[in-house]
This record gives structure tokens, sequence and C-alpha cells, in this order.
């Protein structure tokens, strides 16, 4: 098992790594005062696998309560965000209760989103069951809900108390959910790690992987860590964390959030991120190559057709402020910078380097 502090101002807490620490849910609120009701949100796919687990050792400190709700984005809404007020209402929740989110992404915003909101603010564990959301939604502090207007557009910044990681959960998922995880550690290796982008050149098969994930895991956690020490509120270094991700959005916009998941989108993103990097003279030549060798070595998608349309919606996008974009470039493997240029030249070079 290996913990990692995390010292945001006016923030502290752990991100605890290992093999079956959801057994040791409860060990968070030993020699701490502990709460009288715990609310356990989880979700359908989630539930029959570990709920059980979490809710034996939670229930050790509290009285507990399990939400299960429908596994996938549309739940990351208004409505089971008002399903959760209610079950936290109707459980007699007080501000010195807690709440835990166990699952993916998708219940770790909400449920962050919730617990920030719940009575101004009650306590939240979060137990993060996928790779995304272990070395990247599941840290730092964002929460959100998507609206009809677009995704994540309604949000705080929260901290948990607490970020408890058993890297065994992963076994339990598709290579699909893997590898869209995986394309995250690529980016953490491609901004900041070289050692850890190399590691996965040499060994890019899920047993590879899984050999050393927790380390893997660790490795992803400490830059992130280190990322929002700096900026917990995104309007610097923060945006780092974003490679890959404007492509990436446009092509989960342009096949409608269901075509590729999150981490194929930004996968291919990254590719194209690199080609615009290489095109301006900012990223090493070949650095591209070197990172669609990789991804396609991971199954992650190499090329994703769009519509030119698609390409120039980018101005819409929430990131574009004013007439400006702020791109994050790869300098080489392991290190990268933030450029701002014009949106329409975002657009012209976007184009030009798509299909290349
Ligand atoms: N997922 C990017 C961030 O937390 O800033």
């Amino acid at each position: 098992m290996k913990t990692l502090r995390v010292n945001i101002p006016g923030y502290e807490y752990d991100i605890v790594i290992g093999k079956g620490v959801l057994h040791h849910a409860a060990d968070y609120f030993e020699n701490k005062k502990k709460p009288a009701k715990i609310l356990l949100v989880t979700d359908e796919n989630v539930a029959p696998l570990y709920a059980e687990t979490v809710e034996k050792s939670l229930s050790s400190v509290s009285q507990v309560k399990t939400v299960v709700l429908p596994a996938g984005e549309t739940t990351k809404s208004m409505d089971y965000l008002k399903r959760l007020y209610d079950e936290a209402f109707d459980f007699g929740m007080t501000r010195s209760d807690f709440v835990v989110a166990l699952g993916g992404g998708v219940i770790g915003d909400l449920t962050g989103f919730f617990a920030s909101t719940l009575l101004r603010g009650v306590g939240i564990l979060q137990i993060p069951t996928t790779l995304l959301s272990q070395v990247d939604s599941s840290v730092g502090g964002k929460t959100a809900i998507d609206v009809p207007q677009g995704k994540n557009l309604v949000g705080t910044f929260y901290q948990p108390k607490q970020v408890l990681i058993d890297t065994d959960t992963l076994n339990s998922l598709s290579d699909k959910e893997f590898f869209g995880g995986l394309a995250e550690v690529i980016k953490y290796g491609v901004i900041w790690d070289k050692n850890l982008f190399e590691m996965l050149e040499k060994a890019p098969a899920r047993k590879d992987i899984m050999a050393r994930i927790e380390d893997i895991v660790y490795t992803c956690c400490d830059i992130k860590r280190q990322v929002v020490e700096q900026d917990e509120h995104d309007t610097g270094l923060r945006m780092i964390l974003n490679f890959g991700h404007t492509a990436g959005h446009i092509v989960e916009k342009a096949y409608d959030y269901t075509g590729y998941v999150h981490g194929e989108a930004v996968a291919f993103g990254m590719v194209v991120a690199a080609r615009m990097g290489e095109k301006m003279g900012i990223t090493v030549p070949g650095t591209a190559d070197r990172i669609r060798a990789l991804i396609s070595n991971v199954s992650l998608p190499t090329d994703i057709p769009v519509e030119e349309e698609q390409l120039l919606g980018v101005a819409l996008d929430k990131k574009a402020s004013g007439s400006s974009i702020s791109v994050i470039l790869a300098e080489e493997i392991g290190s990268c910078k933030t450029v701002k240029i014009p949106v329409s030249e975002f657009c012209e070079m976007c184009k030009a380097v798509w299909n290349a």
C-alpha cells in the first residue's frame, strides 16, 4: 500500500493506493470523530461487485445507506442530483455526516458536486473503481454535472477528505474501459514523465501494465498532485492536464458522446496535438508518430474521421476564450507548454493535420 499526501492551501488529504484497500474503507475514520450516518453512492455495474465490501467496512463506524444509480453518463444530471438530495434528507443527514462515492468518473463527479452543496458541504471519500477515475477525475476536487447546454457546465472545486484507490477493481474492467483510462496515463507520460511513457512503450500489454499498476497509478496521482497543489482552480498550470482534450472534445461531440469513450477520443486528440506542435515548430519531430505507435499498441484508435464543420465548431468550445484558445503542446515526450493562438488558426491547423 502506498500513500500520497495532497497539500492544497486549506485542504490536506491522502490518496491511498493498494490492492484490496476497499476492505479498509472505514480506516479513514480511525482516531477521528465518527459520523452518525454515511450515504454510499454507487451505480448498477459497480454495486454487485464492490458495494457489500465497502458497506461492511463502513458499517463498523456508522449507519450506512446505499444508493444505487443507473450506470452511464446520463446519470450525471440534475435529475439524479435531486434524487441524492432526497435520499440524504430522507436519511436525516446532518453536516457532520459523510458521503462516499464508489464508482467511475460519473459517480465521482456527481457525488462530489452533491457533497459540496448538501448542507453547504459535507465530507466526501472518493473510492474510484475505473482507471480513468483512479488516475484523474477522483483526484483534485473537480466536481460537476452535465446540463442540456453542455457537459460539466455546473460544478464546484471541492476537495475530498480521502481518495481510496483499490487497484484490484481494475480487473473487472472491459478492455475498452481499461485502455480508455490508459489514454490518461499516456497523457501524463507525454506532458510530464518520459520514463512512464517509455515504460509503456516497452510493455504495453494489459498484463504487463497490471503487473506494475500500483506504481503506475501512484506516478499519475503524484503528477496530478503536484499540478493541483500549484493551481487548484485551473487558471494556469492545471490546463496542461487537458493535453489532447481539445481535439478529443471535437471527436466526442462529433460522435454525440457515444461513438468513442473519453479516453479513445483523448488518445487520438494527443496525436492531433502533437502533429500541430510539430507543424508549429514547438514539438520535436517524430513525437506524434511515437504517440500514435503507442496508442495503436494499446488498441486505442489512431484515425477518427470527422466532418469539417465539426472542426470549426470548436469556436463554441468552453475552453475558447474570446477569439483565442489555449492549446497544450508537447515540447518533447515528458514536457509540454501552453500556447495561446487565435481560434481560427487552431481550426485551420486541425484541418491540416487531422488526417495526416
Ligand atoms: N481532469 C483534468 C483536471 O482535473 O484538471
